[in-house]
């Protein structure tokens, strides 16, 4: 069975409190609750895992105990090689989901350490673009009906 890490960035811990009109009221467990749910009608297994922290967010990628990565790395999109690094050092596929679309906001969200090394970007689609990423990697690497 295909294992899916999902990586979220800083300050995904306050979805449902955070700029709700533009990150939306849905809080982060539930989105997670909605996603374990569909992974699970498309048979890939899957974990969770926040941080506001770089560092922590790069350990976890370290364990390398999953065979694709949906990541919101949020601000760190923007600002950090070293996430970039660590993606490139463990090699596994990983698709990008942003809820908003950055390229649409201001200028300094247009720099992205992560978006030409995705399989593919998935933004301004709110909370369904981490399920559309979830389909996708199903369609890629999953069993399952998509
Ligand atoms: C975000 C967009 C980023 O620019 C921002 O820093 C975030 C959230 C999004 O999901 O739209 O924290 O990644």
């Amino acid at each position: 069975m295909t294992r899916v890490l999902v990586l979220q960035g800083p300050n995904l811990d306050l979805l449902g409190t955070r700029q709700p009109q533009l990150y939306g009221t849905e809080t982060l467990v539930e989105i997670h609750a909605s996603l374990e749910e569909h992974a699970g009608r498309l048979g890939l297994e899957i974990a969770f895992f926040q941080s506001n922290h770089e560092g922590a967010l790069i350990d976890r990628l370290h364990e390398r105990d999953f065979d694709a990565v949906v990541v919101n790395a949020a601000a760190y999109t923007h600002t950090s090689v070293a996430l970039r690094d660590a993606f490139l050092a463990i090699a596994v596929p990983f698709i990008e989901v942003h809820l908003t679309d950055p390229w649409q906001r201001e200028p300094f969200r247009q720099v992205n350490f992560l978006h030409d090394l995705a399989l593919e970007t998935v933004a301004g689609l709110g909370s369904r673009g981490y399920h559309v990423a979830l389909e996708s990697l199903a369609a890629r690497f999953g069993e399952g009906d998509v």
